[in-house]
């Protein structure tokens, strides 16, 4: 618990969880405000969330914290600013955040490049079947060098689909242009020329991008809109030599049409960052599939991003507690 104060008057703030140490020290050396903290690895159960930002003025929190009535409700009516340490805010109640006159920062921006740099690494490790590789070498699998065992697919010469032609979109398919991608093609709410022009990327829509794809790489925020977009119908209309991957939200893809896609050979493979639940249920019938890699939503998780974050979800707080600007507050 770190503490300090700021013209006589030290406000309350709640941290949800042990974060980088660098943010929390921005928070204790700032003077102004008293902290409280979940101090653990694991999230803050439900109650402890609930007693823990009583009477609070400000909240950093993480993206597993479900902020929605009942916690504003906890809060009580001196809550003033939310921090979140992630640039995804759908565990925000938006709605009633800004009825109540709250102000949100976020973190964009400085986990671009680490989420990016692993859609690629997830990526290539599906369509080049890596785990799967590996695992033969170890189990003995590995006879001799055979010209048709282990083969993949490769990016030279693909077309390459991105779902969400944002921050970690573009960034993605920047680093996939020099492998030799022949063709970018992207969906979204509106197009956008000017982005695009660096990638020659062609707006298309969802069904076209999922038909003309031998990549598809969503890295889409999550809204009622992308809710269960990469459906039963979206895996139809996909090649069977096509390879999906999921580095933004579980809940923008359906996961049991998912499955049936990849069991039935009707795609290629999948990569996927996010699930719903996180974490998955260790029996769940999509981890029993050799082509399914899953990751436990590890894509910012380099030492500097994190804590780069850490100190960001920091400043925002402090901003907002001193009614100042944040250096990236989230407009409602
Ligand atoms: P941006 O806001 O820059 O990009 C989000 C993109 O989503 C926008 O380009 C937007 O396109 C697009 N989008 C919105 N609606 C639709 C739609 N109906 N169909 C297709 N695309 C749509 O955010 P970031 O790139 O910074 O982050 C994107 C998401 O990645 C975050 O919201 C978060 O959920 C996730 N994320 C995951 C991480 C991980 O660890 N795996 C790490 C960091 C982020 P348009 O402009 O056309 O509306
Ligand atoms: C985010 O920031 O939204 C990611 O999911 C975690 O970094």
């Amino acid at each position: 618990t770190a503490r300090g104060r700021c013209g006589g008057v030290a406000m309350a703030v709640f941290v949800t969880r042990r974060i980088p140490a660098e943010g929390l020290r921005v928070l204790s050396q700032a003077g102004g405000c008293r902290v409280h903290q979940w101090d653990s690895e694991e999230p803050v159960p439900r109650a402890e969330l609930l007693a823990g930002v009583a009477g609070k003025r400000g909240l950093l929190c993480l993206l597993s914290d479900r902020i929605d009535r009942e916690v504003l409700d906890a809060a009580g009516p001196g809550l003033k600013v939310i921090s979140t340490m992630s640039v995804g805010f759908d565990h925000l109640a938006l709605e009633e955040i800004k009825k109540r006159g709250i102000r949100v920062g976020y973190t964009p921006d400085v986990l671009t490049d680490a989420t990016a740099e692993l859609s690629v690494a997830l990526l290539l490790a599906v369509c080049r079947r890596l785990p799967e590789a590996m695992e033969q070498v170890k189990n003995g699998g590995w006879t001799t060098w055979k010209p048709l065992w282990m083969c993949g697919y490769g990016l030279s010469n693909s077309t390459v689909g991105i779902v969400g032609l944002g921050r970690i979109g573009q960034a993605v398919a920047r680093r996939l242009k020099p492998f030799g991608v022949k063709k970018f093609l992207y969906t979204g709410s509106h197009p956008k020329p000017e982005t695009a022009a660096e990638f020659e990327a062609e707006f298309v829509p969802l069904t076209r991008l999922a038909k003309e794809s031998d990549f598809i790489v969503v890295t889409c925020a999550l809204t009622p809109a992308t809710q269960g977009m990469c459906n039963k119908d979206f895996f139809s209309r996909m090649k069977k030599t096509s390879v999906f991957i999921n580095t933004s939200r579980g809940a923008v893809v359906n996961q049991e049409d998912l499955y049936d896609a990849l069991a039935h050979g009707q795609i290629a493979a999948a990569g996927l960052d996010v699930t719903t639940p996180e974490p998955l249920p260790t029996d769940h019938p999509l981890l029993s599939l050799k082509n399914c890699v899953i990751l436990p939503h590890i894509g910012s998780a380099t030492y500097a991003t994190r804590s780069t974050m850490a100190v960001l979800a920091a400043n925002n707080l402090l901003a907002g507690l001193q009614g100042e600007p944040m250096p990236h507050e989230l407009l409602l």
